[in-house]
């Protein structure tokens, strides 16, 4: 290949990348975005998925959460950070965004 030849390729993909990969961060669905940071922020201890247990004993499966809580004003909870009294949790704080997408995910595995 010329470099010439191959100058041009590495500006097409450039380019490519520039229109494509915005668009898949906002066709990313919510939900899923919301099982990521539940993973990352509460899997630790809380089961977030439609089975299995807490790893942490005493910490509630996710998928029970609608029991205690409305979940329309869950995500509320989450951005101002009042999340129970966790003994040894470090206190979340989600940005109005992350705490929709982490609420549209709770909706979707309530048992
Ligand atoms: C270090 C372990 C730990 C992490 C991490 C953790 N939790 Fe918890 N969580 C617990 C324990 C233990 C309980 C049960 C005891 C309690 O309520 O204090 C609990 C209880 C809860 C409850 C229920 C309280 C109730 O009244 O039934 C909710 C809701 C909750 N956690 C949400 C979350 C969310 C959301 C995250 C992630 C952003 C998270 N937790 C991360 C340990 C944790």
């Amino acid at each position: 290949m010329t470099r010439q030849r191959r100058l041009h390729i590495n500006a097409a993909l450039a380019l490519l990348a520039s229109f494509v990969l915005p668009d898949l961060a906002q066709a990313q669905d919510p939900s899923d975005i919301g099982r990521a940071l539940l993973r990352e922020n509460c899997a630790s201890c809380h089961a977030i998925g439609k089975t299995g247990d807490s790893p942490r004993a005493g910490a509630p499966p996710f998928r029970g959460l609608s029991r205690s809580y409305d979940l329309d004003a869950f995500p509320r909870q989450l951005q101002r950070g009042v999340v129970s009294g966790h003994p040894d949790m470090p206190e979340f704080r989600f940005n109005e965004a992350d705490a929709r997408a982490a609420g549209v995910y709770l909706r979707s595995i309530q048992e």
